[in-house]
């Protein structure tokens, strides 16, 4: 076809890019590859191939590791970490810096094995997914440098444990390796079984770059080799992104093990277009949105909601741009839509379409021959459908409209999920005003799909938990230095007889604002340190715990209240125990039978003063990204945390963990110190004169082994803390799997309440959820 012609037809001609390069280095090593292990690759055994989606062609054989192996592993990444940790930040950075520059060097190679392997258009993994992973190492390189300033009191985690999903291979290598190796740990990480080679290509560049031996292993294999490296006694930290399903089975396999976890797990985010959109600008970005990787993206805009008035123009626009995508070889660079990347994925994909009873259309391409799905827009579904609420994961987007901006929430929000959304208006106020009512961990407005190092990603909700990039994700590969010692099962004082003489002092529950005799009616009595009795209890069961977190969840005001308010609530709190001072000294005296009352009570209002302060400091940043535009990393409450507080100081442990919740606007439910359970039974009298609402503070007491279950399998509470002396922590890790609520559990040592470590940015860290807001700017 001559010049001419071409331009009369506007044909597209093919384009592709060579595998020469990349089909040279799996023909280096034979095709046929060993694990990563101690900075050498093992002997090929075990064999499975990986194949090319697009061709269904295998391309190279892997091996599936045996336990041996993830022993192995682990235990050259426990021998040289250590090492790593000390070489200290600027010489990790070095380092670090190297990966980047070698990454950066072999981009072509590295996209290209990406695209055989995995079946996206090379457009995506040429410009998207391989320059984001050496910007990653870039960034974290200069996190290492600044670690030592800017973290003190942080060290290193230990061995980190990676699993990863096939739908970005290296780039999800790069998101979980390069914070853990800029903080001093070694990892050991098992790709997806679809996807390994990337991963392996990496594991050479190490040795390009002297990542010292041992400090990166990479482990191939099926389900079966994950669970055994998030299992792994060795193993002190778990780092998770792939389906819900899968990330709930690791919650509990790691439960009550010490290990840290987290998770980024499924999506169904939605794409919200106000009818003042710039409607050509938000097609294009749904083309980002859904069809980008096909949609095998977790954060995809599956969820399509348009405002009635504009849904039959913008349908039709969608309609007509989806009669202009590419469907083919992923290797040419004019493709966008590429290969499904396994076809298990693809009949899953098929089977959820063929369910659908709403209006399907696929445009008229051509498709060819192979592992693809066409682009498909559902519309007419109502939002509980099946298909709105499920994850497909792929190339299929589902629709609804809706009415109002706050029926736009509604809907939004109307799913088990949280990972990201979309909203597309030209109206800076209505923007402004629905991002932060969307429960998501990262929010996009006029654009999607937007990623960066300096910015946080991650969910909220069953989408997961924990950050990914920015500051934040830092504190998942480090841990405070803790000075504390281990923690001891602080019994209750015992004695003899049950009732105390003359009038009824039975302390109820709190809960609601109000005393609340407990539901089953039961009492104990609180002994002294020579077994005089100093009072009684009841004893909340789980129908009480119920009725608390009730009442904390309707207490929704309190999160959107203003810092500044909440500030001068925590003051007034701190003045009126202050005031009570001398009665809450002698209690505590007589709980603990020691002498330090004074001293807690004091420490108590000074804690809830050092809250009072960061009530309205703490509400996040700002991060510098590689566009025109912003990103805030914004501050908001976790919702309702359910805390069991410590036995060791029973004032000052309960306002310790009371005060940074509410501070940054959460509600809680207490269960108090079962040794000095009266100190906190006083307290609701101080809460009673202190102007806040009810709801917002329930304090319960009785048994944290009873209640640790019933509160952690709640799916009304959100998170939950324990720094109880009993034994619960494996018992709330498990139960929380329920809803995948966050856990901050003992880590088997005792907090010094007194000291620094019992206040400040651990606690809230905890209490607060980062939400990622994109804000591009500009024409
Ligand atoms: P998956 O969650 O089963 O696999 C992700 C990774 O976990 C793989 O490396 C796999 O080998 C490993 N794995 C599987 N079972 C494990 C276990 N019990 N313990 C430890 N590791 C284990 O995801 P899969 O099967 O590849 O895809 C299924 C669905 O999951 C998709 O259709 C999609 O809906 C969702 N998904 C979500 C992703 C995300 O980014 N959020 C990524 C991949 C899948």
């Amino acid at each position: 076809m001559g010049v001419s012609e071409i331009f009369e037809t506007m044909d597209y001609g093919p384009a592709p890019e060579s595998a020469a390069e990349a089909m040279a280095w799996i023909a280096a090593h034979d095709g046929r590859f060993g694990h990563f292990i101690d900075g050498r690759f093992t002997k090929p055994a075990a064999l499975f191939a990986t194949r090319n989606p697009a061709s269904g062609d295998a391309l190279a054989e892997i091996s599936q590791a045996s336990q041996g192996d993830v022993d192995e592993a682990v235990a050259a990444a426990q021998a040289a970490q250590g090492k790593w940790a000390k070489l200290g930040g600027h010489g990790r950075a070095r380092v670090m810096y190297a990966l980047a520059r070698l990454v950066q060097k072999n981009a072509r190679l590295f996209a290209v094995l990406e695209t055989l392997d995995n079946g996206k258009p090379i457009r995506e993994s040429r410009d998207i997914d391989i320059p984001l992973v050496h910007r990653h190492f870039y960034y974290h390189a200069g996190m290492a440098q600044l670690m030592q300033a800017e973290l003190p009191g942080r060290e290193a985690v230990g061995v980190c444990g990676q699993v990863i999903p096939w739908n970005f291979p290296l780039l999800m290598l790069a998101w979980k390796v390069a914070p853990a190796l800029a903080m001093g740990n070694a990892v050991v990480l098992k790709p997806a079984e679809y996807t390994s080679l990337t991963a392996l290509l990496f594991a050479e560049i190490c040795v390009q770059a002297g990542v010292p031996k041992g400090v990166v292993n990479i482990v191939t294999g099926d389900g079966a080799v994950g669970e055994m490296v998030v299992s792994h006694a060795g193993v002190d930290k778990v780092a998770f992104t792939g389906s819900t399903e899968v990330g709930r089975k690791i919650r509990v396999a790691t439960a009550g093990s010490g290990k840290s976890l987290t998770l980024e797990l499924g999506g169904k985010s939605p794409y919200i277009v106000f009818e003042d959109a710039d409607l050509d600008s938000a097609v294009e970005g749904l083309v980002d949105a859904i069809w980008f990787n096909g949609g095998q993206v977790c954060c995809a805009g599956s969820r399509l909601l348009v405002q009635e008035g504009i849904a039959e123009t913008f349908y039709a626009k969608v309609r007509a741009r989806m009669d202009k995508l590419r469907v083919g070889d992923p290797m040419d660079k004019c493709i966008d839509v590429g290969a499904i990347v396994d076809p298990v994925q693809h009949e899953r994909i098929r089977g959820m379409v063929a369910s659908s009873d709403g209006e399907i259309y696929q445009p008229a391409c051509d498709m060819p021959a192979g592992c693809y799905y066409p682009p498909t827009l559902i519309t007419g579904l109502e939002s509980a459908n099946p298909l709105m609420q499920e994850e497909i994961f792929g190339p299929v987007l589902v629709a609804t409209t809706f009415r109002t901006p706050e029926e736009a929430v509604a809907v939004a929000n109307d799913t088990r999920y949280g990972l990201a959304a979309t909203l597309w208006s030209e109206n800076i106020n209505l923007a402004l005003d629905v991002a932060p009512k969307l429960v998501a961990g990262v929010v996009w407005i006029n654009g999607t799909n937007m990623f960066d190092a300096a910015v946080g990603f991650g969910g909220v909700r069953e989408s997961g938990f924990g950050r990914e990039g920015g500051w934040e994700g830092l504190s998942a590969y480090t841990r405070p230095i803790l000075k504390s010692k281990p923690l001891k099962k602080l019994d209750k004082f015992s004695g003899e007889g049950a009732a105390t003489e003359g009038l009824d002092r039975t302390a109820k529950l709190y809960v609601g604002g109000k005393q609340a005799r407990p539901d089953g009616g039961y009492v104990r009595p609180v002994f002294g340190k020579g077994g005089k009795v100093l009072g009684q209890v009841g004893i909340a069961n789980r129908k009480d715990l119920r009725n608390a977190v009730e009442a904390a969840r309707g207490a929704r005001g309190w999160s959107a209240a203003t810092g500044h308010l909440r500030a001068q609530i925590l003051y007034y709190i701190a003045e009126n125990l202050e005031a009570r001072g001398a009665e809450f000294s002698s209690r505590i005296n007589d709980l603990n039978g020691g002498k330090t009352g004074a001293d807690e009570v004091a420490a108590a209002v000074s804690r809830l003063f050092t809250y009072a302060a960061w009530a309205d400091k703490f509400g996040g940043d700002v991060r510098a990204v590689p566009m025109r535009g912003t990103a805030l990393a914004m501050r908001e409450p976790v919702g309702v945390i359910g805390a069991l507080c410590p036995d060791e100081a029973p004032l000052l442990g309960l306002i310790s963990v009371m005060a940074p919740a509410i501070a940054m606007g959460n509600r809680v439910v207490l269960v108090a110190s079962e040794h000095g359970p009266l100190s906190a039974t006083d307290f609701y009298q101080v809460l009673d004169t202190s102007d806040l609402p009810g709801g917002v503070v329930n304090i319960l007491t009785g048994s944290h082994a009873e209640l640790a279950p019933v509160m952690a399998s709640h799916m009304d509470v959100d998170a939950v803390w324990s720094f109880s002396s009993s034994d619960v922590s494996g018992v709330i890790e498990a139960e929380s799997a329920t809803n995948l609520k966050r856990t901050w559990v003992n880590d088997g040592r005792a907090r010094d309440w007194f000291a620094a470590e019992g206040e400040g940015r651990a606690f809230l860290d905890a209490a607060t959820e980062v939400k990622s807001v994109w804000i591009p700017y500009g024409e």
